[in-house]
């Protein structure tokens, strides 16, 4: 019997209308654009605004476009997975209140929480669910509304972090498209450097949990830039040479964008030049989970059938991965 792959057939993204350039922040805190270009590539990030909007209502315009680009409706939809780490609320879980908000009436879903990596985990979750012939239409959604965790008075950490989602359709390929190889990592040793110190079980929301701001991102940088650069270049390397590739027959790097030296670190180490390299985080920032969607949303038209990319990320927890894609489909212009 064949095997069944699991092969993107969709893309979808939103991003929100509001921009905070780096021109704004600086009269917000004490930094400047110079030193956030320099350091990090982020110029500006898009924010959600408006009383009532949640993780949800970013992931709604996404999945509805990629069912729209798709011609299938909401209803046709077997499961949905959104990674994420700013949940519209702690349960139910963001893919319950979006399969209810877009009419995906016939799907099961649940949310996934592995910060950064969390597109490629739910990729690789989605993938299997697919492969194993039981679903025809899974939907991976990577989205988080950052602004709700994000302490704008901490310039370390503000600067970074942006809104958004993005969405991809998983469907089974006779050909062999779609998810190849996953080299995806977890190791909870990294938890103190990249968390949200309170609002869980272990130390459940207070008073004094809120003025001293412990619901919001904390992030030691360094100790994080030093472990992402080695993580996430390992990663894509191995997964190149367990392959039997090198980075000549990668048409694309789809990097995790928290910094464009951990991204530029990444693809010198698969020998890629920038221009097969995926670079949005100047017009979004770091949006989580959302970063590589939205990549795949940014570049659709310039990816081609039997494409050969390297999705690479990683995150708090720490989480990390790389993940070969074959890409199933060209999109007429
Ligand atoms: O997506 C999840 C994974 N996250 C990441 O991958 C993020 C990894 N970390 C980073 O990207 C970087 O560590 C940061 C961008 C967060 C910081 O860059 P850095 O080059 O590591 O800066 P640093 O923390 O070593 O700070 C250098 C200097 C410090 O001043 P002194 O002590 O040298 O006088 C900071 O106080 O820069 C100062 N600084 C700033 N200056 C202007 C820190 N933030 C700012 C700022 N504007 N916003």
């Amino acid at each position: 019997m064949q095997k069944i792959t699991a092969a993107i057939t969709s893309v979808g993204g939103y991003v929100p209308e509001y921009r905070l350039t780096n021109a704004i922040l600086e009269t917000m805190i004490d930094t400047n654009d110079e030193w956030i270009k320099s350091r990090t590539g982020v110029e500006e990030r898009r924010i959600l605004k408006g009383e009532g909007l949640a993780t949800s209502d970013m992931c709604v315009p996404a999945v509805l476009e990629l069912c729209k680009k798709r011609g299938i409706l909401p209803e046709e939809i077997d499961c949905l997975i959104v990674a994420t780490v700013t949940p519209d609320m702690i349960f139910p879980s963001t893919a319950n209140i979006l399969c209810d908000k877009i009419g995906a009436v016939n799907a099961w879903g649940f949310d996934l929480s592995a910060a950064c990596s969390g597109f490629l985990f739910g990729l690789t979750t989605g993938s299997a669910l697919v492969e194993s012939g039981r679903y025809k239409k899974v939907v991976v959604v990577g989205a988080d509304k950052m602004s709700a965790i994000v302490d704008y008075t901490d310039r370390t950490t503000c600067i970074l972090f942006g809104d958004g989602a993005g969405a991809v359709l998983l469907e089974p390929s006779m050909d062999g498209m779609g998810v190849k190889d996953s080299l995806l990592k977890s190791d909870g040793s990294g938890k103190d450097f990249l968390y949200m110190k309170a609002g869980g079980s272990l130390k459940p929301a207070s008073v004094e949990t809120v003025l001293a701001k412990e619901h919001c991102i904390y992030q030691s940088g360094q100790h994080v830039f030093k472990a992402a650069v080695k993580g996430m270049a390992d990663a894509a390397f191995d997964l190149l040479e367990r392959n039997h590739l090198t980075g000549d027959d990668i048409a694309w790097l789809v990097p995790h964008q928290a910094n464009k030296r951990i991204i530029d670190a990444t693809a010198n180490r698969m020998g890629l030049s920038q221009d097969k390299v995926m670079l949005n985080i100047q017009r979004y920032g770091n949006t989580t989970a959302a970063t590589i969607p939205l990549c795949l949303w940014d570049w659709e038209k310039q990816l081609h059938k039997g494409d050969k990319i390297v999705l690479a990320a990683f995150g708090g927890g720490f989480t990390w991965g790389a993940t070969l894609v074959e890409w199933a489909y060209d999109t007429a212009s």
